[in-house]
């Protein structure tokens, strides 16, 4: 199977720069949960660390940090989405921590690289990322929730069409014709 499903592209770079996160057990754990609709979290993390890579290298930065962190930056390993007495706090606050946490017990991370997945949040984590690379994770991971979700959308069309009732019903109550 061809460990880069959620990608178009081959790129033999890429792959290496990565190869030791993507065949480590924990890591591919990631596959067992969906992040957006049905995007696995693992490739959700895949999408955010190719395109960071991209960009990266394009502007002369540090693509190799960007792709790794960018593999890492959502290693929290739970559904988010069910509601957990365990756990403390709002999972947009608190999930770049747990990812930071459970990727230093897997491999040694630069301090770029913890950055990097420690801010990935932010404005909604407040604290300013330090390094270009980690403003860039910033908006690549957010366009990749917004496509993600999207491609979800388009690709189900009984969605689209109780978007669509939904649309002329509220417009129907709007003009106060029903
Ligand atoms: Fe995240
Ligand atoms: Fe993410």
């Amino acid at each position: 199977m061809n460990k880069f499903e959620s990608l178009t592209v081959k790129d033999s770079e890429f792959e290496d720069i990565i190869k030791d996160i993507i065949t480590n057990e924990t890591v591919l754990e990631m596959k067992k949960f969906n992040h957006h609709y049905d995007t696995t979290c693992f490739d959700h993390c895949m999408n955010v660390s190719y395109y960071c890579y991209l960009i990266c290298k394009k502007y002369g930065l540090d693509y190799v940090s960007a792709a790794r962190a960018g593999m890492l930056h959502d290693l929290f390993l739970y559904n988010w989405r069910i509601k957990d007495k365990n756990r403390k706090g709002l999972h947009a606050f608190t999930h770049p921590k747990t990812a930071l946490k459970n990727s230093l017990k897997l491999f040694n991370l630069n301090i770029k690289e913890q950055d990097i997945i420690l801010k990935h949040m932010w404005p909604v984590t407040l604290v300013l990322p330090k390094y270009k690379e980690s403003f860039i994770i910033t908006l690549v991971d957010k366009y990749s929730a917004i496509k993600e979700s999207l491609n979800f959308y388009f690709n189900n069309k009984s969605l689209r069409l109780l978007h669509r009732y939904a649309y002329v019903f509220l417009s129907l109550m709007a003009f106060k014709i029903i």
